[in-house]
């Protein structure tokens, strides 16, 4: 068995300037993290990936890095960093950096020389043509071609003018950028999480995009991206960056994939390598855009293993950074929000959770003039920013929740004190604890981290069930996704079984008592549990 550390892993993933501030300057930082490992050990996560920390003038917060060798002043300091990943180690926490190798900031060097002169030495770091040779859109507004002055010719930016995207079909960049991923894993990174890693190639000959009839407010949604993303060479470029990571023992990729809503996971799978030579991990944000209902997650979750197949893993994430909060989705329903971590946390592959999703944080309300997305600046009220998912992380009970003494950037969402772990920790059946009790469950139950996973079809269309198998060994999951109480019968589920049932764990309290047999199930409104599949002795057959 492969026992790499990210297989069936938990990764929590911070949004570095909105978890802790340590400094009073309302902006997390690299110490207050620091100051937070016991509690992440708590949890149980393995791995965290740290938000963008690299110098930047924070058109796009971290997105834009004007130098990849520097930590950005208002985020800490090198030695933070060594800080960190010592303390982080010593409670067997793994750092992954977030990493942004499809473009850089304008104010970084390279781009400054490029823009001086066409026979600068880094002239073709970046992608330059003297007319706008395609229909390509920048996904926060306007054409991807800006012109630049100086040079007197127009550059590529896939999202913000001030994002300039490098030119990968330049070896010497590709060789620039691998030296400072060398850098990084020197110091002790245990990998990285890839930004937009499928934009990094472009059309050969700039041919631009077909359009989409349609109406959408951005109108960079209104193109097929097939010469902007997913090209061909990109693939040898992740392999050349795997073979990068693969000089070190046991770090690992995990890429995003820019796709077509509501997901590709087919695509998303395509970057894992069909030698399993590229990424690692790769992102589908399928579920997240899925309705919270049981054929839906069930049609998400058979399609994701499908795609990935036996030998490589699914990543299993429910928002992020870019997406609204899941439990805003769910409206904070407490039982819907244990129910779907049950799910992710039984899954096979890796799971991400995005800080305060144990709380069940919901958005944070910011209005226009707080506001400080690019993208919610430009497509308001269409598109209401990507700010409100990245506020405060709230640790007490009082004014600032013990995020920061300041005024902190982003205003803390509304009912702050309610979702504090502080609160939660005071009542044994919080969303946060539940969180704790299913992380422990899934990292102390190898069926769970690494079984083979198949679907049960049941004939009660709110029932989710599937079977977690290794070996001899077998887990039977029953959610029931639906606001009634559902039964179901465990022999029919598992025919030609004769198996006894022992109850592990529930998302009720009231279900978690043992009960063995094969009577029917009975599930509470939104109720999911764990089942311990054990064959049933000979000796009570013939009884
Ligand atoms: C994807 C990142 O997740 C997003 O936050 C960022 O704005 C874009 N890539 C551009 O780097």
């Amino acid at each position: 068995m492969d026992t790499a550390w990210w297989h069936g892993s938990v990764i929590y993933h911070i949004y570095v300037r909105s978890f802790q501030d340590s400094n009073g300057d309302g902006i997390g930082d690299l110490r207050g993290l620091l100051s937070r490992l016991d509690y992440l050990k708590e949890l149980g996560v393995d791995a965290l990936w740290l938000s963008p920390i690299f110098a930047s003038p924070n058109r796009d917060f971290g997105y834009d890095v004007s130098d990849y060798y520097a930590i950005q002043p208002e985020l800490g300091t090198i030695d933070d960093v060594h800080a960190l990943i010592q303390e982080a180690n010593k409670r067997e926490i793994r750092i992954i950096f977030d990493l942004v190798l499809n473009h850089t900031s304008d104010e970084h060097p390279w781009f400054i020389e490029s823009r001086s002169s066409k026979d600068s030495e880094k002239a073709d770091y970046y992608i330059w043509s003297d007319d706008i040779p395609n229909n390509w859109m920048g996904a926060f507004g306007g054409r991807a071609w800006t012109f630049d002055q100086s040079r007197g010719q127009y550059y590529l930016h896939s999202f913000l003018k001030e994002q300039p995207d490098l030119n990968w079909r330049n070896n010497a960049v590709a060789e620039a950028l691998f030296k400072m991923v060398r850098y990084w894993l020197e110091l002790g990174i245990d990998g990285f999480r890839l930004d937009v890693i499928n934009l990094i190639i472009k059309d050969e000959t700039l041919r631009s995009n077909p359009k989409i009839v349609g109406s959408r407010p951005r109108p960079y949604d209104l193109q097929r991206h097939i010469f902007d993303r997913n090209r061909l060479e990109s693939h040898a470029k992740i392999r050349q960056l795997r073979s990068v990571i693969d000089e070190y023992d046991g770090r690992m990729l995990v890429g995003e994939i820019m796709a077509e809503l509501p997901g590709e996971p087919e695509l998303a799978a395509s970057y894992l390598g069909k030698e399993n030579d590229e990424l690692h991990l790769s992102f589908d944000f399928s579920l997240a855009y899925a309705r919270f209902t049981a054929s839906s997650w069930k049609r998400v979750a058979k399609r994701w293993y499908e795609a990935t197949g036996s030998k490589r893993d699914p990543s299993w994430v429910l928002s992020n950074h870019d997406l609204p909060r899941f439990s805003s989705k769910v409206r904070g329903n407490r039982h819907k929000l244990k129910l779907a971590a049950l799910f992710l946390l039984t899954q096979r592959g890796a799971v991400f959770i995005y800080y305060g999703e144990e709380l069940g944080l919901p958005n944070s309300r910011v209005c226009p003039k707080e506001m400080h997305d690019p993208l919610g600046k430009k497509y308001w009220p269409f598109h209401r920013g990507r700010d409100l998912s990245r506020g405060p992380m709230v640790w007490s009970i009082g004014p600032g929740n013990g995020f920061s003494e300041a005024k902190s950037w982003l205003p803390v969402t509304k009912d702050a004190n309610f979702y504090s772990v502080e609160n939660q920790n005071l009542e044994p059946d919080s969303l946060l604890n539940f969180y704790r009790t299913a992380i422990a469950l899934r990292k102390g139950d190898t069926v769970l981290t690494m079984g083979h996973c198949t679907f049960i079809e049941a004939e009660n269309p709110h029932l989710l069930i599937y079977c977690r198998t290794l070996g001899a060994e077998r887990r039977l999951i029953v959610l029931n996704m639906s606001s009634g109480y559902q039964t179901c019968s465990l022999a029919d589920l598992v025919p030609g079984e004769e198996i006894a049932a022992l109850r592990l764990f529930s998302t009720h309290p009231e279900g978690r008592a043992e009960e063995r047999g094969l009577g029917p199930l009975e599930l509470a409104p939104w109720q999911g549990s764990v089942y311990d599949l054990v064959a049933q002795r000979r000796k009570s057959r013939s009884s």
